[in-house]
């Protein structure tokens, strides 16, 4: 079953994925991306996956470091975008999909090093996608989901306005509150840290072995 947060999601993203790399804001977005790639510290021989990889901007940073990138992603748009951008990169790859679906189009424990940025607060069955992210992730694989974090009022403000006016918008968390979901589905070594006077947090966990 498709969510409506997820159909007006697709709509939402499709809209803005000819021009997501150009707009002001998504350039603010692309550092916090940054900041989130660099904490997974992707290695050689990682497999690399980023949930919710928008125009594929962390696939084409990542690709250079690793084995294999790949993108998914609900837009279409986003993903013809990626496509193109990537054009000539041999180990970068993208799907479309929905993650919040049951099941995650990859093999158990097919990636060592996975990515979310700014997309985990679209995703209308938290729970069972950070299930899917500990599925597919091997043992000893990293994890970073970095997104607004709840913790700061000024966050929790916009949170109110987003859920009253944006239909795509599921719901910031606090990192803690994560990091509690993480752990209950096997991962460890949680850390957070956060940028933007705390106003953006990113959480990484490694997948027990
Ligand atoms: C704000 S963009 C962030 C893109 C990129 N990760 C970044 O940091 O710039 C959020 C992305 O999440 C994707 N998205 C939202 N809901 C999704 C879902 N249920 N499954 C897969 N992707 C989803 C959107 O299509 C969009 O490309």
């Amino acid at each position: 079953m498709t969510e409506r947060e997820t159909e007006a999601a697709r709509e939402h993203f499709d809209r803005w994925a000819p021009t997501y790399e150009r707009d002001r804001a998504a350039r603010r977005l692309r550092e916090a991306q940054t900041t989130a790639l660099a904490a997974l510290n992707l290695q050689a021989q990682d497999v690399f996956l980023d949930l919710g990889c928008g125009t594929g901007a962390a696939v084409r940073d990542g690709a250079g470091a690793v084995k294999r990138a790949v993108g998914i992603d609900l837009s279409p748009g986003m993903i013809a975008e990626a496509r193109t951008l990537s054009n000539g990169l041999r180990n970068a790859e993208f799907v479309l999909g929905d993650v919040s679906q049951d099941r995650l189009p990859f093999e158990d424990q097919e990636f060592t090093a996975l990515l979310c940025s700014t997309a985990f607060h679209h995703f209308p069955q938290p729970s069972r996608t950070i299930g899917e992210m500990a599925r597919v992730l091997a043992p000893g694989g990293r994890l970073v989901i970095a997104d607004a974090n709840a913790d700061q009022l000024v966050v929790r403000l916009l949170d109110a306005v987003l859920r009253r006016f944006q239909p795509s918008h599921v719901g910031f968390r606090r990192p803690s509150r994560l990091v509690g979901e993480l752990q209950a589905v096997g991962f460890q070594g949680t850390s957070v840290t956060t940028i933007w006077m705390g106003g953006y947090a990113i959480v990484r966990a490694v997948r027990a072995g």
